[in-house]
């Protein structure tokens, strides 16, 4: 697949188990046990702050920042996700359609903090998207974002071609009936070096552990995530 199939085909799949992905996420182990308290652990004090959320889902995340007393605007390419967000958030946030790989909608320096968990494995050009998360944050805002650890995804999708960022494809059975996501893998560098060269600085790296409660739902899993991380996180800061 180019660049812009395997973006459009990850999209397209959003759209389609969007009311599944919103069903499950609120307890399957991968997201409330392992991704959600590794981030939130990486946010600071919110209330007051003005947050943009990308690749919001159905809006999980966005709740809590609100919850927290954050003015929220959450974003996403699938319309499904953002009606689901609106639906989650009832007015109390903004809800808007947002693509990652596109211009944010969005004015220079309009927020403190920019939140982007398991949203960038499906964009290919990380150096576009920070270069618009830097535009869009006021000096001394923050990033802080999750996606799939390269060392994770080399050895799941058997690359031999570590230094490339090659679209690939997984079959995701956690959600009711199997079906293909496709995505991209890239290198650590790759992960790194973009935020790098947008100006942000990086403040604090994450490699997670999942959590107790992971450990009572899926034990197989969280002693293997115990060994071997799956995800990897940054806080990022704009001098
Ligand atoms: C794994 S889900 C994560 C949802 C949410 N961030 C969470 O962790 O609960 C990935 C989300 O990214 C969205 N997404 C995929 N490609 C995108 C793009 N190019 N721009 C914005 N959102 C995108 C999907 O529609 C989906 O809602």
């Amino acid at each position: 697949m180019d660049k812009l199939e395997t973006e459009r085909a990850a999209a397209a799949t959003y759209e389609r188990i969007a009311d599944r992905y919103a069903a499950a996420l609120e307890t399957k182990p991968h997201n409330a046990y392992y991704d959600r308290p590794a981030v939130i652990s990486l946010w600071p004090n919110v209330a007051g702050l003005d947050v943009l959320d990308t690749g919001c889902g159905p809006g999980v995340y966005a709740e809590e920042l609100v919850n927290r007393g954050a003015r929220v605007t959450a974003g996403d390419i699938s319309a499904r996700m953002c009606e689901l967000a609106s639906v989650r958030l009832a007015g109390r946030a903004t809800v808007t359609p947002l693509d990652l790989a596109a211009n944010l909608p969005a004015a220079e320096a309009a927020f403190d903090m920019i939140n982007a968990p398991l949203c960038l494995d499906y964009v290919r050009d990380w150096r576009h998207v920070f270069s618009e998360f830097f535009r869009v944050l006021r000096p001394g805002g923050i990033v802080i974002m999750s996606a799939a650890h390269p060392d994770f995804d080399a050895e799941y999708f058997k690359t031999d071609a570590y230094f490339d960022v090659e679209s690939v494809e997984a079959t995701w059975s956690g959600f009711g009936e199997p079906f293909r996501m496709n995505c991209y893998r890239r290198s650590l560098a790759d992960f790194i070096n973009p935020p790098l060269e947008a100006g942000f600085r990086l403040d604090r790296l994450l490699e997670p552990l999942p959590t107790e409660q992971f450990r009572q739902a899926d034990p197989r899993r969280h002693e293997r995530l115990m060994r071997r991380p799956s995800f990897l996180m940054m806080r990022l800061q704009r001098p």
